[in-house]
């Protein structure tokens, strides 16, 4: 079986252009499984996997738990919540005691960014991050680039215009990596006060006006504003985020040509996108979360192989 060059998958800055396309030639096989009747291989039979959730998440966890229960592991979930980091136990303490129920991998989500970087040093079972704060969501990256590949033939060469909360968002700078690694030309777009001091560093295109963004591009990847991280205002309010950033159909019809919509969600509805964007043929949002489980399945097994 081929291997990832890495034991765990913390960021896309950490892997190579090869683990990706490793990644999408398993993640092609997979996507043909789960469209089967019979959705289920037994890849990952013995294998424990933990989704520790220290955050709010409905398609990650999801996706990551049918991925595994498609490649037959066995799965526990934790929410913090409900959980007693409540009562102040720490990260290493609460991963230490679920590992000691012998759990061999680990998918993680967090709001501190590098604290599947931190748990890497402290423990030996696999780690993949599930979105670490503001800092990187690999496999979101890695579907959505998957996505564009299946969409249009491959990612090399095509424009790709991120827009909106890139300040705040792990999904931007997993996307920024991921594509410059598979050759695309990559622009970020959004108010100069949701753009990151660093990014002329990034070796991306910056653009303020939204539609000279989407008459460059091929394809969209529009992103929430993410209030929840902002403790301060960034705009004037969503009212008038949704004037200058908004994609709605007026706008697209005066491309007058084809671009390719997506979305890692959740959605504002009528702020980032108008819903007859959202649900139209422009969009790719529902492909993207369909891919999600069989990239992530993919890594999973891949990352299983690193492991032996
Ligand atoms: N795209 C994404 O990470 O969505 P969730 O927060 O619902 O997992």
């Amino acid at each position: 079986m081929s291997k990832l060059s890495q034991k765990h998958l913390l960021g896309i800055k950490d892997i190579t252009e090869k683990d990706i396309n490793l990644i999408f030639e398993t993640a092609e096989n997979f996507k043909e499984v789960i469209n089967r009747p019979i959705k289920k291989v037994p890849s990952l039979r013995d294998i424990t996997i933990a989704n520790i959730f220290f955050e709010n998440s409905t398609r990650t966890r999801l996706s990551f738990e049918l991925a595994e229960k498609r490649l037959s592991a066995d799965v526990v979930n934790f929410s913090a919540s409900t959980s007693s980091v409540k009562k102040g136990e720490t990260l290493l303490d609460t991963v230490n005691n679920i590992l000691a129920m012998k759990v061999d991998m680990v998918v993680m989500r967090h709001s501190s960014p590098g604290a599947p970087h931190f748990l890497s040093r402290h423990i030996s079972a696999n780690i993949i991050n599930a979105g670490d704060g503001t800092h990187e969501h690999p496999t979101q990256a890695l579907l959505d680039a998957f996505s564009i590949r299946e969409k249009l033939g491959g990612v090399g060469g095509k424009k790709v215009a991120i827009i909106g909360d890139i300040l705040h968002s792990r999904v931007a700078l997993s996307n920024i990596f991921a594509l410059k690694k598979l050759g695309a030309e990559v622009m970020v777009c959004g108010p100069p006060t949701l753009l990151p001091k660093y990014i002329n560093e990034l070796g991306v295109k910056v653009e303020l006006d939204v539609k000279k963004a989407l008459q460059w591009c091929d394809v969209a990847n529009v992103l929430r504003i993410q209030l929840e991280r902002q403790q301060i205002r960034y705009f004037p309010s969503l009212r008038e985020y949704s004037l200058y950033y908004g994609i709605n159909k007026r706008l697209l019809d005066s491309l007058h040509r084809q671009i390719v919509i997506m979305h890692p969600g959740p959605i504002n509805r009528g702020v980032e996108l108008s819903s007859d964007v959202a649900d139209s043929d422009h969009s790719i949002i529902l492909d993207q979360v369909e891919n999600g489980v069989a990239v992530r399945m993919a890594v999973l097994y891949l990352l299983a192989g690193a492991a032996g």
